[in-house]
């Protein structure tokens, strides 16, 4: 049958209405998946609805804040969890990318379990969709990743998962949450993991704050470039912070610094992708920007030009 948003939601409205007979946490990011998911959960089963937003630690720049008032204008239930210390202490230590994603998603569902445990929920409402699984691996599929809201799930996890959006794709999530008015609809994708999958190496707050202020910078250049008719804005762009060290110089004295990845990349719905060029006046002001803006930690700055295949879009 043909999509349509309107059939979409229709449908999912009434296939949630008789699922779902008791109280529901949903968890929420923020992103367009799991905000489009929370808007149809709200409006089928709202009054049994729980909206629980976890602060990893990992969340953009002014993220957290931004969320909070677009969540609490389509009027959900929501409540804010600030966990970055307990994430912190359970990745010290943890570099290797499954590793680091079979650790976030664990915690991930625990904190659920404890919201949980204070609202009584019998249901865990997702925002995966058609990538997260496929990719995840499972039956005749490979691993590629463990998706931070599937492969990262317990085996003794007590609530029932349901996960309204599993079988779209992201084009198609953005246009139901077009169709329903959401904000975040035209925002570009975030890995559930949040910059923990963007910062290669130690998990540190330190590293992550270096992450942060990296992709922020990214964003505001790219975004001013489109502004100014030099480019098209990409379907995702960002920074990421690299476990290698390299000598360079600050004033006259040798430095021993990090090195941060610029990527940015053409995509459909993130199975497969092109790098998108980036205009070398735009890469001057993004390099001279992050190597200033966190000094004497960073001190070389790459470009990747790496498609998909043969690469993931995210570097871990
Ligand atoms: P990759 O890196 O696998 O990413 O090429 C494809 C798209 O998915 C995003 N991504 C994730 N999204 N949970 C998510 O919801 C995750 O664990 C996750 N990992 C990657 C990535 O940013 C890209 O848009």
């Amino acid at each position: 049958m043909m999509f349509t948003p309107e059939s979409f939601v229709e449908e999912t409205i009434a296939s949630l209405q008789s699922t779902v007979d008791d109280i529901a946490v949903i968890a929420c990011s923020g992103g367009v998946d799991s905000t489009v998911a929370a808007a149809i959960a709200n409006m089928a089963v709202g009054d049994l609805l729980h909206c629980v937003y976890v602060d990893t630690g990992f969340m953009r720049k002014d993220e957290t804040a931004e969320i909070e008032t677009m969540l609490s204008d389509l009027g959900l239930n929501l409540n804010v969890v600030y966990a970055a210390e307990r994430y912190f202490a359970a990745l010290k230590g943890v570099t290797e990318p499954e590793a680091k994603r079979k650790v976030i998603g664990e915690l991930f569902i625990r904190i659920f379990e404890e919201e949980q445990a204070k609202v009584g929920a019998k249901y865990l409402i997702q925002g995966t969709i058609a990538p997260d699984w496929i990719e995840s691996g499972g039956g005749v599929r490979d691993t590629i990743k463990s998706h931070h809201n599937v492969g990262g799930l317990p085996e003794d996890m007590t609530l029932e998962v349901v996960e309204p959006l599993r079988d779209l794709y992201k084009d198609e999530v953005r246009e139901v949450g077009a169709h329903l008015q959401i904000e975040s609809s035209n925002r570009q994708p975030f890995p559930g993991p949040g910059l923990a999958v963007r910062c290669l190496g130690d998990l540190t707050p330190e590293r992550v704050e270096v992450v942060r202020e990296s992709c922020a910078i990214v964003e505001e250049e790219l975004e001013a470039a489109a502004e100014r008719g030099e480019m098209e804005l990409p379907w995702q762009y960002f920074a990421a912070l690299l476990p290698v060290k390299s000598v360079g110089v600050h004033g006259d004295v040798r430095a021993y610094g990090e090195t941060v990845v610029v990527r940015a990349v053409a995509s459909m719905d993130g199975m497969s992708a092109r790098y998108s060029p980036i205009p070398h006046t735009v890469l001057t002001k993004i390099s001279t920007r992050i190597t200033n803006a966190v000094k004497g930690s960073v001190n070389r700055i790459v470009y990747d030009i790496t498609n998909k295949p043969p690469g993931t879009i995210e570097w871990e």
